[in-house]
């Protein structure tokens, strides 16, 4: 039986953007500035040097765009609804209707095209406005008005999307969204409430899976009956293996697994209602929900999203081996560089397709089989890539032999009982990779960003995925 065939029909195939990653057009819509505008504006912050204008232009280009979703055939799009293209200073205060109307454009137009829409409501890019109002995450008042971004994008969009997603790794972005910002530097040498480095990363998971829980029980109480959509939430998959068979270094992996991955996910997919007990045992700071909170939280989510890109092979530390800065924070283990850096083609990439297998039987075991909607999977192109021809960069067979590997795996996983619902691609179309900028292209689609008009190219990857759709829906 050919892969395709592997998939049941209803099967999600499909590709994600994120809106700052691809929209440009930064002040259409009186958009308002947002945190990586901020970072972009202070040269040297990003990796490139690239200019804080480039883009892909998906704002004014998306008619084009939807039209290559609907070439490639996927089944569904994910991409990301920016809070301050629709809430100018991110709060109910100055609502943007040009945004609004932008957004519900798009969503009818893949309507039209047959393509289910997924939207998330924050991928990354916070209002400064917000950021700057004591601190992002650090400041529930901050969650409550995300929450009520979300109650307008219910109200606004509700008809046409069914399928929600609260955050885009949401444990990622506790460990680097307060941090990171501060730890470079930037924009806060007065901020006590940002000082202790140790602590703000837990604060912000509280909060923010606190407003997680508050729209899920607002769009379950105020919207799911008229509207029938999904609400879920999608966590950064990464899941640690030990670096050796030691007792020391498998339980180093355990509590590694349990800081990045489970930490965001017990609260809200175990009757505990609470973080994991490894990290209430070593950390007495951490946070504390109340029982109210605990009862708001357990069960908020229909489906779990998991970004997967690579696997983490940990050893245990000492307390004393451990950089003072990190050791609280991080469970005393340390990552094992380059253990999942294979040959993948012809060329060097992290690659470990068999770590996505585990997370999806570790799902399965640990969290009873909740259906799981792979968000992203994605490789880049090579670094240097800018100086090859044209030819050989759309001739990306190593991207092939990635999305296969993982496909492959995710068929095994299917066939092993475990409950997942769709497969993403990360993603549409070469876009800007944060603090790499444009030097790390993980399009399936070529842009081409000296050119005014930024055209698209499939790559081979694409035609890959358009057959492989095809294929799938020609079986169902
Ligand atoms: C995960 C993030 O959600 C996405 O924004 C990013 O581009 C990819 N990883 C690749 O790094």
């Amino acid at each position: 039986m050919s892969l395709p065939t592997k998939f049941p029909k209803n099967f999600k195939l499909a590709t994600a953007t994120a809106a700052y990653q691809i929209e440009g057009a930064r002040e259409l819509d009186g958009r308002g500035f947002s945190t990586w505008d901020a970072i972009r504006s202070e040269y040297g912050r990003i990796r490139d040097c690239s200019d804080p204008n480039q883009s892909c232009e998906s704002r004014l280009k998306y008619k084009e765009d939807v039209a290559l979703l609907a070439k490639i055939g996927v089944t569904s799009y994910r991409f990301s609804i920016s809070w301050s293209r629709v809430l100018r200073n991110g709060t109910l205060s100055e609502v943007s209707e040009e945004g609004i109307q932008y957004y519900r454009d798009l969503c009818i137009l893949l309507r039209d095209n047959g393509i289910e829409p997924i939207v998330t409501l924050f991928h990354f890019d916070m209002p400064l406005a917000i950021y700057d109002n004591g601190t992002s995450w650090l400041n529930k008042e901050n969650c409550d008005h995300f929450a009520d971004f979300a109650d307008l994008c219910f109200q606004k969009f509700g008809d046409l999307v069914k399928t929600w997603i609260t955050y885009n790794e949401i444990n990622m972005q506790a460990w680097s969204s307060v941090v990171k910002l501060e730890g470079e530097q930037w924009l806060c040498p007065d901020r006590p409430e940002v000082e202790n480095h140790k602590h703000s990363p837990y604060i912000a998971a509280a909060h923010m899976l606190l407003a997680h829980a508050k729209i899920y029980r607002n769009y379950e109480k105020n919207y799911k009956e008229n509207q029938g959509g999904q609400v879920g939430i999608t966590n950064g998959g990464h899941i640690c293996f030990p670096a050796s068979d030691s007792q020391e270094d498998q339980e180093a992996a355990n509590r590694a697994t349990d800081w990045l991955f489970n930490c965001t996910l017990t609260p809200i997919l175990t009757d505990s209602g609470d973080f994991p007990a490894s990290m209430r045992e070593k950390l007495p700071f951490l946070p504390k929900f109340t029982e109210e909170e605990k009862t708001m939280l357990r069960g908020s989510t229909d489906f779990l999203g998991i970004n997967y890109y690579l696997a983490h092979s940990v050893r245990a530390i000492s307390d004393d081996e451990t950089p003072p800065a990190q050791s609280e924070r991080d469970g005393s283990y340390a990552m094992v560089e380059g253990k999942w850096d294979k040959i993948c083609g012809e060329t060097w990439i992290r690659y470990a397709p068999d770590g996505l297998l585990a997370i999806l039987k570790y799902v399965k075991e640990k969290y009873n089989n909740i259906p799981v909607l792979i968000t992203e999977n994605g490789c880049p192109d090579i670094v240097g890539e800018e100086e090859k021809e044209v030819e050989e960069i759309l001739n990306d067979k190593h991207r092939i032999k990635y999305i296969s590997g993982h496909l492959e795996v995710v068929a095994k996983a299917l066939e092993e009982g475990c409950n997942v619902i769709g497969y993403t691609l990360w993603t549409l179309m070469d876009n800007f990779e944060w603090d790499d900028g444009f030097e790390l292209r993980f399009g399936m689609c070529r842009v081409d960003f000296d050119s005014p008009e930024k055209p698209r190219t499939m790559k081979a990857s694409a035609k890959y995925y358009q057959t492989f759709i095809r294929e799938f829906k020609k079986h169902h």
